[in-house]
């Protein structure tokens, strides 16, 4: 079964999670938009969505979701997104479609995070996906310096610009073993706004698209 295919099936099977009238959060990417493709078809009825980002802002609203300010919400019964990559702890690299920094805001006011994907994500350990992290534009160099001490390579994503209106650098050569310890560390650099790794926000739920179809697993 080819990628497109398992995005599709994970994308239905994400409807499924969701209970009837919840609010719920939004990823980001080419395997929520199957995700919210497959909600339009369903006809499932939503109190509404918190949004990571205006593309899906738009997807939601052209299937007639309501798109709620995040701070007029307290909390999110789950929150449904994709990965890059996912671990076998269910930490996660974020941020391929530079979304990172809504989508690890929205998972944050989540109970539940169910994260969607085809099995080419899960990997033993994080860091063959170059890691997203955004930068305060004036900070780019001081904290790819800092990346470099740290021993990565990174590299900036070129005419892209976030919602936030920042930067992403795109960091090689990593090796995350310890993801939770590498998300503080990364943090701690002023100007990162926020890293990809999502290691405190990991996610509790993961169904997987596979060629034997989707496979549910919790942490
Ligand atoms: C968006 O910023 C990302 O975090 C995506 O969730 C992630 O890159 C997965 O995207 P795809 O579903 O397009 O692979």
């Amino acid at each position: 079964m080819d990628p497109n295919t398992l995005k599709q099936l994970v994308g239905e099977a994400a409807v499924q999670e969701i209970p009837d009238g919840a609010v719920i959060g939004v990823g980001t990417g080419s395997t929520v938009n199957c995700f919210i493709d497959a909600l339009g078809r369903s006809g499932k009825k939503l109190a509404g969505a918190v949004s990571s980002s205006e593309a899906t802002t738009a997807r939601l609203e052209a299937i007639g979701v309501s798109v709620l300010d995040a701070n007029t919400v307290e909390s999110l019964a789950l929150y449904i997104d994709g990965a890059d990559e996912i671990d076998p702890n269910f930490c996660m690299i974020k941020g391929g479609g530079g979304a990172l920094t809504r989508e690890k805001i929205v998972a944050a006011m989540s109970e539940r995070f169910v994260c969607i994907c085809d099995a080419t994500k899960r990997v033993t350990v994080l860091g063959r996906f170059p890691l997203p992290v955004e930068v305060i534009p004036m900070a780019r160099e001081y904290v790819a310096r800092q990346l470099r001490a740290l021993g990565g390579d990174p590299k900036l994503r070129a005419g892209f610009t976030t919602d936030n209106g920042n930067q992403i650098l795109d960091v090689h050569g990593l090796t995350i073993d310890d993801p939770l310890a590498w998300e503080r560390r990364l943090n701690d650099i002023p100007g990162v706004v926020t890293n990809g790794i999502f290691a405190m926000q990991a996610a509790h739920v993961l169904l997987l698209g596979t060629p034997n179809g989707v496979e549910r697993f919790v942490r």
